[in-house]
């Protein structure tokens, strides 16, 4: 193959450069060449639809259809064997989709990928792909897992060319890169990891997914700053993006859907580990709850309802006398400047001030609470962590609140209350629109609230 020609491109303005330099001789900016492959200008001429792979024969042809005329194909999904995998990718894994899988080193992604090729490997051909181990590695790994050896077919490489001839030979179903992160082109001198081999590597494996109808599934490592190197430059360029999260002292994993071109976004998988792997928790409603034998200050328990079923978590919140003059902010599963607003409607609106305290907010088990939801339950753990003074014993709430301290209703108010008083909840603070005319869900009191004092008050 020649070489292609390649160029560094400041991935700020975009001026191109045909050696690395340190800045940027048009926007001046440090640091911020990378190196891109050129393709040669009539291929480009061609329409971007030939680079970017399956819409090529289009290209030049295309014309305006009235859409009731497109013949819709519904995508062919193929069911993994995990239910908690396909409930996040939205009913099985599309043929020819291409799915990202993020998470911090050691959270258990090759774990999960590996079980699910042992698992869908009885029926369709798969092929794991490690950079990161050897096949010895990954065989004793398969071997400890308990999986069946016979339908899982490794390749040790990390060259993205070998990579997709072997790919070409073998025409597997299922393609597993652990991880993208290793994966490099020839036509590209730039380190294995660096964005434009990441890009590149993963550019190709689009190309060939769309192709052959072999679904693709890459592992990227998240880097400190939390996006996937090179920095999100993956996430437009894949069908779905999900994220394996869990705290490293929880031996519960959530699998979370951060982008689905074929289902929502907003489901959650649960998983839990174990000496064999990860086992799905099908019905994790309440092992978000630490388990108190008695009220506990600064606890507050509310039901947040992730994608498709209301989940029992507990938030919890440490209130202190701060020593520093810009007290501390903490937010961990929540956004922190939900929480420094929040602070500021609790000042407002409910008379609680906390501007000389550290405010440490956490929610309990590693998952991430991203609905307004959260709001009441997170003031409510705070003013008890303050005062040092329990909830009612089987208190939840869940509820937005506005700027100008209104509880506001947040969806699917009565599927909520209903989870709660199957679990043994004895007294809800909702939303007055969320709560029940009769002011009861079975054996649960259901409190109304339309202002934030109301809340305060009704929390004791
Ligand atoms: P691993 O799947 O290698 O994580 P990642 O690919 O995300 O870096 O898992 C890390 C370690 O945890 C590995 O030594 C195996 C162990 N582990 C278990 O023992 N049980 C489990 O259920 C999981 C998920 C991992
Ligand atoms: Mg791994």
């Amino acid at each position: 193959m020649a070489k292609a020609k390649t160029a560094y491109v400041c991935t700020d303005c975009g001026a191109e450069h045909p050696k690395w330099q340190g800045s940027c001789a048009e926007c001046g900016a440090w640091n911020t060449l990378s190196e891109f492959v050129v393709q040669p200008a009539k291929v480009a001429a061609a329409g971007g639809a030939r680079n970017s792979g399956y819409a090529g024969k289009a290209a030049g042809a295309a014309k305006v259809t009235a859409l009731t005329e497109v013949a819709t194909a519904t995508e062919s999904r193929t069911l993994t064997g995990i239910g908690e995998l396909d409930r996040v990718l939205g009913g099985g894994l599309v043929d020819g989709s291409v799915v990202l899988i993020g998470g911090d080193p050691g959270i258990g992604k090759s774990t999960l990928l590996l079980q699910m090729l042992g698992r869908i490997g009885a029926h369709l051909p798969g092929v794991y792909v490690t950079g990161e181990e050897s096949l010895a590695q990954v065989a004793s790994r398969a071997q400890r897992l308990d999986l069946p050896l016979e339908p899982l077919q490794a390749l040790a490489e990390t060259c993205i060319e070998r990579i997709l001839e072997q790919a070409m030979a073998t025409r597997p179903r299922v393609l597993i890169i652990d991880s993208i992160q290793t994966i490099w082109t020839e036509l590209l001198t730039a380190a294995p990891g660096s964005v434009s081999q990441v890009r590149e590597s993963a550019a190709k494996l689009t190309r060939f997914a769309k192709e052959s109808g072999t679904s693709v599934l890459l592992v990227g490592h998240v880097t400190k700053e939390g996006g996937i190197a090179g920095p999100r430059v993956l996430e437009h360029m894949v069908d779905a993006v999900l994220y394996f999260e869990g705290e490293s002292g929880s031996r519960f994993r959530v699998l979370r859907a951060f982008k689905n071109r074929f289902g929502a976004v907003n489901e959650l998988g649960v998983f839990a580990m174990s000496d064999k792997g990860l086992r799905e928790v099908p019905n994790p409603s309440a092992i978000f709850l630490s388990a108190h034998s008695e009220p506990t200050a600064g606890s507050a328990v509310m039901v947040t309802r992730e994608g498709t079923r209301p989940l029992l978590v507990e938030v919890q919140a440490l209130v202190d006398q701060s020593s520093l003059g810009n007290p501390r902010r903490v937010a961990l599963g929540l956004e922190q400047n939900r929480l420094a607003m929040l602070l500021a409607v609790l000042h407002r609106h409910g008379g609680v001030a906390a501007y000389d305290q550290d405010v440490f907010v956490n929610v309990v088990g590693g998952i991430r609470v991203q609905e307004t939801a959260a709001d009441l339950p997170v003031l409510l753990a705070i003013r008890s962590s303050l005062r040092d003074r329990p909830l009612p014993d089987k208190t939840v709430a869940f509820g937005e609140v506005g700027l100008s301290g209104e509880i506001r209703p947040v969806p699917n108010g009565e599927e909520r209350l209903k989870e709660a008083s199957t679990h043994g909840f004895k007294r809800a603070i909702v939303p007055k629109a969320n709560a029940p005319k009769k002011g009861r869900v079975g054996e649960m009191e259901v409190i109304g609230v339309e202002r934030l004092v109301q809340a305060l008050d009704a929390a004791g």
